[in-house]
């Protein structure tokens, strides 16, 4: 591999939530490894993920997750030049895996530390695609995950101001309890996606989450969620539920609310661009309506960038490495760490 290619080389760890993940990135744009651990299957039984099984499971894992990525890119510790470690938000078990496991290494080879923000991650996810060179500030993000529902006018590296978030679930949340109320598997933003296919979106009329502008650019996701319970409790046994039908409705009324408030703000502030992040940015309709509603570029990262993955953490941290930032060996995990 040319040296002069990738003339930085960043380890990235990710344990903030399910899955355990490494990936090493050069120049911040190139993947050169990226190894994803996920635990879905563990926590299907709980319907959620639980805090307990999945710290466990990362301290089961971690040590050969970091090893095949390494062994992926063809790179000796000894040819990186940082390790970069998710320091939250996430559960606090989940952080301290990776966190510790990230100074470990640091500690022993010799290698600067640098902590991420997992939110920062998935807006970087976009760096690592082809649309990067073509990016130019300010950029309108929306990270739309399993805890987080938040827009960010980008007006550099580094430089968010938040327009808007949600003011109770998120819609990753909002996607999976409706997903439980259908009687879907876990979890249930795939599932909702999946069974929309076969419905009909017009089929109920949901209440569009906060439409109203005194509300700026925040969304609502609970009245939306209780509407749907309203209406599954009209069926006596689950078997006669039109699940398609209602998965599509609640679909559309979530995507309607997402796109609404991200086009009325691309159209306020001049951005150049839409760039959408996050888990839910998977959303096969999310993606359609976006594109065919905003008047500017909608750039969404191919679908395993999408939810937690560590090259997006890798890309973050490249960004921070070359402007000089380093953390030091005390830097402590923030399970609610904020971008602003
Ligand atoms: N195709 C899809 N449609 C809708 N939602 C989806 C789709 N694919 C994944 N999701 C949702 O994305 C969420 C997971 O995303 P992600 O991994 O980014 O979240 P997280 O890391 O748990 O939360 P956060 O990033 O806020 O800490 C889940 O809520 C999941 O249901
Ligand atoms: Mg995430």
């Amino acid at each position: 591999m040319d040296v002069k290619e990738h003339s930085t080389r960043i380890l990235a760890i990710e344990t903030s939530c399910d899955e355990t993940a490494a990936a090493v990135i050069g120049d911040g744009v190139t993947i050169l490894s990226n190894v994803v651990a996920s635990q879905t299957d563990l926590h299907a039984r709980y319907g959620g993920v639980f805090p307990e099984v999945a710290s466990r499971q990362h301290v089961e894992v971690i040590h050969a997750v970091v090893d095949q990525a390494m062994r992926q890119a063809h790179l000796g510790f000894g040819d990186l030049d940082c390790v970069a470690v998710t320091r939250g938000p996430g559960l606090v078990g989940s952080l301290l895996v990776g966190m510790n496991f990230a100074k470990g290494l640091a500690v022993s080879r010799g290698l600067p530390l640098l902590g991420v923000n997992h939110i920062e991650g998935h807006i970087y996810s976009l760096w690592l695609t082809e649309v990067a060179p073509a990016i130019r500030f300010p950029v309108l993000t929306l990270v739309v995950s399993g805890g987080h529902t938040e827009l960010y006018l980008m007006s550099g590296h580094g430089q968010y101001q938040l327009l808007g978030a949600t003011l109770d679930d998120a819609a990753g949340e909002a996607f999976d309890k409706v997903g439980r109320l259908l009687g879907l598997p876990y979890p249930g933003g795939p599932a909702i996606d999946e069974a929309s296919e076969r419905g009909n979106p017009a089929a109920y009329r949901f209440p569009r989450a906060v439409m109203e502008q005194e509300h700026g650019y925040d969304f609502s996701f609970s009245g939306l969620k209780t509407a749907v319970m309203r209406q599954v409790s009209q069926y006596h046994s689950p078997t006669v539920m039109p699940v398609a039908d209602l998965a599509a409705s609640f679909q559309a009324a979530a995507v309607e609310a997402l796109v609404s408030k991200t086009a009325a703000a691309a159209a306020a502030t001049g951005a150049t661009a839409v760039h959408v992040a996050g888990g839910v940015s998977a959303n096969r309709a999310l993606r359609a309506a976006m594109t065919a509603r905003l008047d500017v570029p909608v750039r969404v990262p191919p679908l395993a960038l999408c939810t937690d993955n560590a090259a997006m953490i890798g890309a973050a941290a490249h960004f921070h490495f070359i402007r000089g930032r380093r953390d030091s060996l005390d830097l402590d995990v923030v399970p609610s760490l904020q971008l602003t």
